[in-house]
């Protein structure tokens, strides 16, 4: 019966060493994600946004972190599974598109090297249909002159540019679901729009499901069906997006609406 959900969390409990013993970081966390749909993580600076993205890809120090419930990927149990079977797992089931794309990269390898790589690590293709693969994926994103780009190295990038590089990385491979951390906020705003449209269209042509996170609750009600507010550490109201702005329950969640720029 829960395997028409692409992921499901429950009773997410991520925790961290510190020298008063274990301290929660986030807490409690429950949601599904059909396929095709997308839900939004909204929630102020601190909250546990991208805690909780790390834990379910399970990229946390395992050493210092605690990652306790269930985390399923059609129906799978995916936490505490090993370091190599997580490895098979991003990338390929889970896309994933981090907060700060610097970090995404390793600095001595050209965008090219590492996106190929990336490619070749999760499919059959030769050299050739990767980097063809690759081109294809940052025009599909826009960027212009791919096969430039694909000889750079990160740092001779711009953040944006390297966000929509990882947009296109964490696309081609047509993953079930797709994790995006800030997608939009490294970028200006026709960029951020263009960064919409491209996630639009991978839920709509080809199903996939997308954990939207933002600080912006205008980049969520843009591609959002269903929003989690997030605060402190724990969600505090789920709906459908249409109810949360009409009809929103917890004071925090009116605290965001108020907040938020007018648009209209
Ligand atoms: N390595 C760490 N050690 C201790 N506390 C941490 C660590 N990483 C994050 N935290 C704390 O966990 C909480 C949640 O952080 P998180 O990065 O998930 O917030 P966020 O919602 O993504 O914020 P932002 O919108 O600024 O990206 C914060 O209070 C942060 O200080
Ligand atoms: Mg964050």
């Amino acid at each position: 019966m829960q395997d028409h959900y692409v992921l499901q969390v429950r009773a997410l409990n991520v925790k961290i060493k510190s020298e008063q013993g274990m301290l929660p970081l986030v807490q409690d966390i429950d949601f599904a994600i059909k396929p095709g749909e997308v839900l939004g993580l909204v929630g102020e600076s601190g909250s546990g946004k991208t805690i909780t993205c790390m834990s379910l890809l399970q990229l946390l120090d395992r050493k210092t972190t605690s990652v306790e419930g269930s985390i399923r990927l059609h129906g799978r149990e995916i936490n505490g599974l090993r370091a190599e079977d997580m490895r098979a797992i991003r990338g390929k089931e889970i896309g994933f598109i981090m907060q700060n794309p610097m970090n995404a990269f390793v600095p001595v390898h050209t965008i090219g090297d590492q996106f190929i790589e990336t490619i070749r690590t999760h499919s059959a293709l030769t050299k050739k249909q990767a980097m063809e693969l690759a081109v294809d994926s940052m025009d599909a994103v826009n960027l212009p002159q791919p096969y430039e780009l694909m000889r750079k190295y990160p740092f001779q990038m711009s953040g944006g540019m390297l966000q929509r590089v990882m947009i296109a990385i964490s696309m081609c491979l047509r993953p079930s679901v797709v994790i995006a951390d800030e997608p939009t906020t490294a970028l200006d705003v026709t960029n951020q729009l263009q960064v919409l449209r491209q996630l639009d269209r991978l839920r709509s042509e080809c199903g996939t499901s997308i954990l939207l996170i933002s600080h912006d609750l205008g980049v969520i009600s843009e591609l959002a069906d269903e929003v989690a507010v997030i605060y402190k550490g724990r969600i505090v109201e789920k709906a459908d997006v249409f109810q949360l702005f009409d009809h929103p329950q917890h004071e925090y969640t009116k605290k965001l609406l108020h907040a938020r720029p007018k648009l209209v």
